[in-house]
């Protein structure tokens, strides 16, 4: 058993090793953009896959990873986490659709809510406090989880009909397209300092420093990770201004 994870700000990388550790001690959750992933995927008979939703689907470069990987699914058992910051309706139901066309046995689907990640909306920021508290609920729930899993009953969260539905007109009808490609742009203001630390972290290798401040190559798929960690706060996606960089290290 191995996991495979998209994680921006840290939210989905914590539940996927937590429910991991305490499923099958001693296995291993490797990052999406891993040279080895394909490998390990091909070595392992049972795949858990954690992304977090962007707009109730799953994010462009777990679609990309796999649709471009769509022969190494054949016969696999999947799990299926994704965490959300409030409602995702079938979040996980998206990648279990694509997966059983591909020859994957779905073999359930755990929704996990956790701090919103992004930092550039001030209508979704929480207090650090807040944040906090979600992460002791979440790590409740996914223990709860873990036990019901490892007694061979799997949740089925997201996978249903109604969650498709529910996924479907609450949110992907009308922000469909944000999630059908890359992002060509993201902000990058004058506070930016050439630092690299973003171009370090980027999953996709987008960012580069040209002219001592980071520049993007249109291939952005809206993890947040550069934005949470940037020490100028300079970059940002969706809206203009940070307003509270969102790190998972800094609920616990
Ligand atoms: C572009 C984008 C879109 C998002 N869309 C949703 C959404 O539709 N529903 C939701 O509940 N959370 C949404 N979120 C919040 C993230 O899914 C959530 O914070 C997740 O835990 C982040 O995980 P990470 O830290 O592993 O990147 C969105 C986040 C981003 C960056």
């Amino acid at each position: 058993m191995v996991g495979i994870y998209l994680s921006g700000t840290g939210n989905t990388r914590h539940c996927i090793e937590l429910l991991m550790s305490l499923v099958s001690p001693g296995s291993e959750a490797i990052p999406i953009e891993d040279p080895e992933a394909i490998p390990i995927i091909r070595e392992n008979d049972e795949i858990y896959l954690a992304y977090p939703t962007q707009f109730s689907n799953m994010p462009f470069m777990v679609r990309d990873f796999i649709n471009k990987h769509n022969n190494i699914w054949s016969g696999k058992k999947v799990f299926l986490l994704t965490t959300m910051g409030l409602f995702s309706g079938d979040g996980t139901g998206c990648a279990a659709r694509l997966l059983k066309k591909y020859g994957a046995d779905i073999l359930g689907g755990l929704q996990v809510i956790m701090p919103d990640s992004i930092s550039d909306c001030k209508l979704l920021k929480k207090p650090v406090e807040e944040c906090s508290r979600i992460v002791r609920d979440a790590n409740k729930r996914i223990a709860g989880v873990a036990l019901s899993i490892s007694s061979g009953r799997y949740p089925q969260e997201g996978l249903g009909f109604f969650a498709h539905m529910a996924g479907l007109f609450g949110q992907r009808l009308w922000f469909y397209n944000k999630t059908t490609g890359y992002r060509k742009k993201i902000k990058v203001s004058d506070a930016c300092i050439g630092c690299g630390q973003c171009v370090k972290n980027c999953p996709m290798n987008n960012l580069s420093i040209a002219d001592g401040k980071a520049l993007s190559a249109g291939k952005c798929a809206m993890c947040y990770r550069c934005v949470s960690i940037c020490p100028k706060q300079a970059i940002t996606v969706l809206g203009d201004k940070v307003y509270a960089q969102c790190r998972f290290d800094k609920y616990v």
